[in-house]
């Protein structure tokens, strides 16, 4: 399985701090925001990343994370010219990815749980992992039935149809470069994840893993301070890069 990391975006919400370098570079406890996604996959075997970052930053990320050799992984590092969304990465990534199948994690999300588990049981289709969140509208949203089966996935939904939040950690097989590619952009002219979800769960190949511990998208002030203080009394001796 390949891995990859996205990173790009201009990190607007955070600025005057993305004025020094991107989002994903920027302090968390004492290590770089990066490092804790990429420490989700390289607990679960993920040797060969592909990160993706924002062409103005791309030196940043060189020079903090070079070959990956010192890592013990092999990183190879591709340009998103525009954020235009999330399941581009697979378009931008299909030649890193070939013939495998795909995990991918967006480079703002901090996981407490460790899911290498979750990662290395992934067989076909598409999986995701979800988590309660008191501010549905901001996110895409699964809705279950009564046997926690996913029936339906609607990105930030005015009413949404649970509290259930699709979480930036997503595991495909092969076809998502397929289907990605085939996206039209939404509304918000992005090539939306959820679109690719949906085209799983209309295979009726969607898997939805639960989020026990915290999660965190650390694109806001206040959700990096808590992703900080989240860092420091739970995570930081459970790094192991
Ligand atoms: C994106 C996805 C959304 C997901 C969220 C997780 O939102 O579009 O489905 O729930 O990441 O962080 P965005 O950051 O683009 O607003």
């Amino acid at each position: 399985m390949r891995g990859i990391i996205l990173s790009g975006g201009s990190g607007t919400r955070l600025s005057p701090l993305t004025k020094i370098t991107s989002k994903q570079l920027l302090p968390v406890y004492n290590r770089p925001m990066i490092f804790y996604p990429l420490n989700t996959l390289v607990k679960a075997g993920i040797k060969e990343i592909l990160i993706i970052v924002a062409p103005e930053r791309a030196g940043d990320y060189l020079n903090l994370l070079g070959s990956g050799k010192q890592f013990g992984c092999k990183f190879t590092y591709e340009i998103q010219d525009k954020p235009k969304g999330i399941a581009e990465a697979f378009i931008i990534g299909e030649n890193f990815i070939d013939q495998e199948d795909a995990v991918m994690i967006l480079g703002d999300n901090i996981f407490e749980d460790d899911l290498s588990e979750q990662i290395k049981s992934f067989k076909r289709g598409g999986k995701i992992f979800a988590k309660q969140v008191p501010d549905p509208q901001r996110f895409g949203i699964v809705e279950f039935d009564d046997n926690m089966k996913a029936i339906s996935i609607e990105e930030k939904p005015k009413r949404p149809k649970s509290d259930y939040c699709v979480t930036g950690l997503y595991i495909y097989d092969n076809r998502v470069i397929e289907i990605a590619k085939n996206l039209k952009p939404s509304p918000r002219q992005e090539f939306e994840i959820t679109d690719v979800n949906k085209k799983f769960l209309e295979l009726g190949e969607l898997e939805v893993a639960m989020v026990n511990g915290k999660w965190i998208d650390a694109g806001t002030f206040d959700s990096l301070l808590e992703a900080q203080n989240l860092a420091k009394e739970k995570l930081a001796d459970k790094l192991i890069i």
